[in-house]
């Protein structure tokens, strides 16, 4: 019998270092943070799914059977509901409510949350056993891949697996090293005593299906055709170095901040916070200068940060706008409009 009703809370995620790796078979640094999406799910009995998203007061109705395009946040149920269908997993209509703490579009992954917390509960909710006890046959792996093919497919951003394996791994007190060649996940402690890691809001939204983010995947894509790689994780920097502009400092970005991720895991290992902070200046240095992410809001708030004293600071996520990543050594005061963020759990059912 499948369940009447289910819950999931998904979290949103800060990119410790290592931005713009995922999709270059790279490495990166992500923790998942207390604030998410909770999506819960009631069978209603028909063939439709009827859909309230409370925090913009608009919704959504659809036939459970080949759902059609959309935009917005739409695109994003309407390709969940399609991915899962895809991939066999039983659904069945749904009156579904999407909530949460996470603000949209700014670097936290919001996309990520929202994909992870509607598959997780619909998956729940059609599911012949509870899902609990088939956790194990639940592959997070296999599910960040689904999600992210919602975000490609249905929503035009053609993001990587950063956010969505990020917020199905979470866990507290623990940063995830995610080798995105082998997709290997593993666990570095990330304790901050009383240091404190913060987010700022350059008040910029971004949308990675409208911004350069799109640009920068087929430079990078272009570099390897140049350079006769599948990747550039294979780059061979004196090679990278003599490719054209701008594709010789996007792989710079790319082959400097995989080295900066491994001294990243090494400085955590060693509880060196103060190297995390000299790591996270040198990756914003090369997003704004090799890469091309950043802009003057986003510089402003790095110096808003800077200001205060912050011991490393850098824009997190696609870029564009979006949070800029603060970090504080203890006794240090972040600025107004700060948020303290800390590596929390990641994505779960919740009871319904
Ligand atoms: C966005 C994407 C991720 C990743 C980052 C940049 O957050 O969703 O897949 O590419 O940008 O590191």
């Amino acid at each position: 019998m499948p369940a009447e009703s289910s819950g999931a809370f998904a979290p949103g995620r800060v990119n410790l270092i290592g931005e713009h790796t995922d999709y270059n078979d790279g490495l990166a640094l992500p923790f998942a943070i207390a604030e998410g999406i909770t999506v819960r799910a009631r069978a209603n009995g028909a063939q439709q799914m009827r859909v309230q998203a409370a925090d913009l007061g608009e919704s959504d109705e659809f036939a459970l059977a080949d759902p059609p395009p959309a935009q917005g946040w739409r695109a994003f149920v309407h390709g969940a509901v399609a991915e899962l269908a895809r991939a066999s997993f039983p659904l069945v209509g749904a009156d579904v409510s999407i909530g949460g703490d996470l603000p949209r579009g700014s670097g936290l992954s919001s996309s990520a949350a929202l994909e992870v917390a509607l598959c997780l509960a619909l998956i729940a909710l059609g599911a012949e056993q509870p899902l609990a006890a088939r956790e194990p046959a639940l592959d997070r792996t296999e599910l960040a891949r689904l999600c992210s093919r919602v975000e490609n497919d249905w929503v035009g951003a053609h993001t990587g697996l950063l956010d969505q394996l990020a917020c199905l791994y979470g866990s507290p007190d623990t940063a995830l090293c995610i080798d995105f060649r082998s997709l290997s996940v593993q666990e570095v402690p990330l304790v901050l005593g009383d240091w404190r890691l913060v987010v700022l809001d350059s008040g910029e939204r971004h949308a990675h299906a409208s911004s350069g983010y799109n640009q920068r995947r087929a430079e990078c894509a272009r570099a390897c055709e140049l350079l006769g790689v599948s990747s550039l994780r294979d780059a061979d920097a004196q090679a990278a170095a003599r490719l054209p502009e701008p594709l010789r400092r996007r792989a710079a970005h790319v082959i400097g901040e995989n080295a900066r991720v491994r001294a990243a895991v090494a400085a955590l290992r060693s509880g060196d916070l103060a190297a995390l902070g000299g790591l996270l200046d040198a990756s914003h240095a090369s997003l704004r200068d090799d890469y091309e992410v950043s802009t003057a809001a986003v510089e402003r708030t790095v110096g808003r940060l800077r200001d205060a004293g912050a011991v490393g600071a850098r824009i997190v996520g696609g870029g564009f706008g979006g949070i800029v990543l603060g970090l504080f050594a203890p006794g240090g005061h972040p600025p107004v409009g700060a948020r303290e963020v800390r590596p929390s759990a990641g994505a779960h059912l919740i009871d319904s």
